[in-house]
């Protein structure tokens, strides 16, 4: 589906496609929407809820199912391949996130947290938080979470909490898993009140993730074709625009690695998809820069995009690094 480049609310933008998503279910999760009760259960993990009662044989077929797919994806295993691929996921299936990617998560996001003095966090079985999107086809199946948390009115803080937990995110994309950013189709208190949050700290936003709907067939999708839908499933704003900072002579003089990190950026999620940030390069210096643009009108999110914008030019542009701020700049190495 096209979408705006700049639509006036989450739900104008995404309950088709959230429709359109569920109408696929194979059959074995259509049956179990009907409300047939399935047969054998598998016991009810602790801390995984509903999705312990998918059924053992079903689990089992899928556990090896994701594992056959997962070995054949093992190509494509660089952040730059997850930015390629990754679109925002609302509708997901039930089966719950393995043990094992729960662990290996939690063990991203601890030294992240000492690194960049945040509280990301992820938090499972929680669909309370997500009831209203999930009732209203806006989302389907939201159940668990990475809630980010930081200091309280730190602008720094929360630049920092975009290109970090965005890390996350591509992490997550390369196995298997779905992530969506929520600002708003959310209750943020209840979220809250699920996540940890000490004092002098503020809950800034969450990240859902999951398996997303139909997630084994999209597990056996080739990587071209999920990279040719990713390019493809809403509109970007052009290069020029990205770069509107500088003139046509300056853009074909900026080197390759500025090209193909602003490319990488204008894959970046942002709020509301505004793509608020703008960047260019000064061959006097050699480097570049990230400035957040007066016109796209988000200033509630803009410097969480910036930093999501800014890990995306890095990972694009091979290898350097930031600055942070708006107008932050960076050197290549
Ligand atoms: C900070 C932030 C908050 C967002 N909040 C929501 C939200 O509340 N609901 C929603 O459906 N999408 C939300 N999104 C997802 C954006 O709409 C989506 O990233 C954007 O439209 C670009 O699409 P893509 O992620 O598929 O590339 C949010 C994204 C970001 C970065």
């Amino acid at each position: 589906m096209i979408m705006p480049a700049h639509p006036k609310t989450w739900d104008f933008v995404h309950v088709r496609r959230a429709g359109a998503q569920a109408r696929r279910l194979p059959a074995r999760m259509s049956c179990r929407m009907s409300g047939r009760p399935p047969t054998v259960h598998a016991p009810v993990r602790r801390g995984q809820g509903e999705g312990g009662t998918i059924p053992r044989t079903e689990r089992a077929a899928a556990d090896a199912a994701r594992g056959a797919i997962m070995g054949r994806m093992a190509e494509h295993t660089q952040l730059i391949d997850a930015i390629n691929i990754r679109t925002a996921i609302r509708a997901y299936d039930e089966d719950p996130i393995e043990d094992d990617t729960v662990r290996q998560l939690r063990m991203t996001l601890d030294p992240i947290n000492l690194l960049a003095d945040l509280n990301l966090q992820l938090i499972l079985d929680r669909p309370e938080v997500f009831a209203e999107a999930n009732a209203s086809g806006h989302l389907a199946n939201a159940r668990h979470f990475i809630g980010v948390v930081g200091p309280k009115d730190d602008d720094e803080a929360m630049e920092r909490a975009g290109f970090y937990a965005e890390r996350v995110v591509l992490a997550t994309t390369l196995r298997g898993l779905g992530t969506l950013w929520v600002a708003g189709s959310w209750d943020r208190e209840l979220a809250a009140r699920a996540c940890s949050v000490p004092k002098g700290r503020e809950l800034y936003l969450g990240i859902v993730i999951g398996h997303p709907a139909n997630h084994l067939d999209r597990l056996a999708t080739p990587y071209g074709e999920l990279a040719e839908r990713a390019r493809t499933h809403r509109t970007t704003k052009t290069y020029e625009r990205f770069t509107a900072p500088m003139g046509d002579e300056a853009r074909e003089q900026a080197p390759a690695w500025f090209r193909a990190g602003v490319e990488a950026a204008m894959k970046a999620p942002s709020a509301m998809n505004r793509q608020p940030v703008l960047f260019d390069y000064d061959p006097a210096t050699g480097s570049a820069r990230a400035t957040l643009d007066p016109q796209a009108g988000d200033e509630r999110w803009g410097l969480n995009d910036l930093g999501i914008a800014k890990l995306h030019f890095q990972i694009g542009a091979g290898q350097g690094s930031w600055t942070w701020g708006d107008g932050g700049t960076f050197t290549h190495r």
